[in-house]
């Protein structure tokens, strides 16, 4: 663990997501002690701007609406350790001229000890230059580590992101580099774990025998707006399905890690998804946001090509062929622009078709990631009165109401403690996203118009459930709604 003498570069610092997501997460960490003693936090972007106007947007997302003089007085701190350099990503000059800022922090620092954290909130055309030039220029050799962090997209298929990997493999080894998926912050994802593999009554039913189908869902209640140039290239599958879904996939459906070490979850992780199927175009189905209720359709943003046949909501059934899963549907879903905000998971377990009951409700095991952190399992439970009748109801554990003291992290937050504890088992390794690619490409293929005519995604209005033929499209897996039984 870096316990001090750690400088944090964000490069990409004015950004978007430096600003709304690592600053706001270093702050996060720094007011609650997690930072390391000395940390400094450096910005480096291309835009030319003072100090003034760096600190200003280095807190510009940072909250303290009551105005609290303490949180004020930890800005006014968290400010006070962080400068900003200017410079280019692809002049070996401008990280000269960086390095030497840095070593002119660490020229103060009491021992001679000194580490390096480089966070790329970057678009990917600079990923490669930008981790040359770090490691040609700004690589400290004596005496400290150096850590480099990256995010998606890595690359756009197989080939661009096995591209993406060696290339940036010949500057920063595995070990120094930790690539995100958010979704592996979360607390509820991070609970995955410890709900499986702690609790002997959820081991024993997560399987083929106990399990009808698993719904993994992720609901966004807006649109595209203004982000619908980068979204267009990439589509809803890449954006979201490919990436954070599949993540969740391999944790729901992995094997008992040997340990809790990192490269024991990420090895079960890897298997589990190398053994799921691809995705084949007969189990998917994807729409396009219309304007509806006086929001626009995705078409009608002007960052959008006129007439993209870019899917914002897709939905596909993959399987994991090994014994505990084999014949279980896994249906991925994921939209934009839908009735509300939701990312959960839903295993819907079979029916009771033995004994004295039928027709009674199915249980359901819902982890709800978010909004409002919760587990909650549907079950039958007898109606209370002076007769026998099962009623469905529910076994609650919602976040908020058990655990009123703690607060839920942001899954920022989360991560970047990870990096400073040198702890890879929430960063994606490089094999599981080479399958990751894989499992995606056929469907990625077909609407990408590789080898025909791109298909064209089905239309539901803005703030609906999604395309109409969905409720049919997931019935077909076996799932079945209450009270259809
Ligand atoms: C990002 C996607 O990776 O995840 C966005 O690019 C999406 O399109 C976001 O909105 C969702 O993250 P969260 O944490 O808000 O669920």
């Amino acid at each position: 663990e870096l316990k001090d003498n750690t400088i944090i570069v964000v490069l990409g610092a004015s950004g978007d997501l430096a600003k709304k997501k690592t600053f706001p997460a270093l702050f996060g960490l720094f007011r609650q002690g997690f930072l390391p003693r000395d940390v400094r936090i450096v910005g480096y972007a291309r835009t030319k701007m003072d100090r003034e106007e760096f600190l200003r947007r280095l807190t510009s997302h940072i909250k303290n609406p009551e105005n609290e003089p303490e949180t004020a007085s930890l800005i006014q701190k968290f400010q006070d350790i962080s400068s900003y350099i200017s410079g280019s990503y692809d002049d070996g000059a401008s990280f000269d001229n960086l390095n030497k800022h840095l070593e002119e922090i660490e020229s103060t620092y009491q021992s001679k000890e000194a580490n390096r954290i480089f966070y790329l909130a970057l678009p990917p055309n600079v990923f490669i230059p930008v981790a040359k030039n770090l490691r040609e220029h700004c690589y400290v050799t004596k005496g400290g580590v150096n850590r480099i962090i990256i995010e998606k997209p890595f690359g756009k298929d197989l080939d661009s992101c096995r591209e993406l990997l060696s290339a940036l493999k010949q500057y920063w080894s595995e070990d120094e580099t930790f690539r995100i998926d958010h979704y592996l912050g979360k607390e509820m994802v991070k609970n995955l774990l410890v709900l499986r593999f702690a609790n002997v009554a959820m081991g024993a039913a997560w399987d083929k025998n106990s399990v009808s189908n698993v719904q993994i869902t992720f609901k966004e209640p807006f649109g595209t707006e203004g982000r619908g140039g980068y979204f267009d290239e990439f589509g809803i599958i890449r954006d979201v399905l490919q990436n954070h879904l599949l993540q969740v996939l391999s944790i729901l459906t992995m094997e008992r890690p040997v340990s809790f070490s990192a490269e024991d979850i990420r090895d079960e992780k890897a298997i589990s998804i190398t053994r799921s199927s691809y995705t084949k175009r007969e189990d998917t189905l994807l729409g396009q946001y219309v304007a509806a209720n006086g929001k626009p359709g995705y078409l009608d943003d002007e960052t959008v090509p006129p007439n993209s046949r870019c899917p914002t909501f897709a939905a596909t059934t993959l399987w994991i062929n090994n014994p505990r899963w084999e014949g279980v549907p896994f249906i991925m879903k994921a939209g934009k622009a839908l009735n509300e905000a939701k990312v959960e998971v839903r295993m819907q377990f079979k029916d009771v078709t033995q004994g004295i009951f039928k027709d009674i409700a199915r249980n359901e095991l819902v982890i709800r990631i978010q909004p409002s952190e919760a587990v909650y399992l549907k079950l039958n439970a007898k109606t209370p009165g002076l007769y026998t009748r099962a009623i469905p109801t529910e076994m609650d554990l919602t976040y908020k109401r058990r655990f009123t003291e703690s607060k839920i992290p942001e899954a920022y937050e989360a991560l970047i403690l990870d990096v400073l504890r040198g702890d890879h088992s929430n960063f994606v390794r490089n094999d599981e996203l080479d399958v990751a690619w894989k499992i995606f490409t056929p469907v990625l293929h077909w609407i990408d118009g590789v080898a025909g005519p791109p298909p064209r995604p089905l239309p539901y209005p803005y703030g609906s459930r999604g395309p109409k033929e969905l409720d049919a499209f997931v019935s077909k897996y076996g799932f079945k709604r209450a009270g259809d039984a």
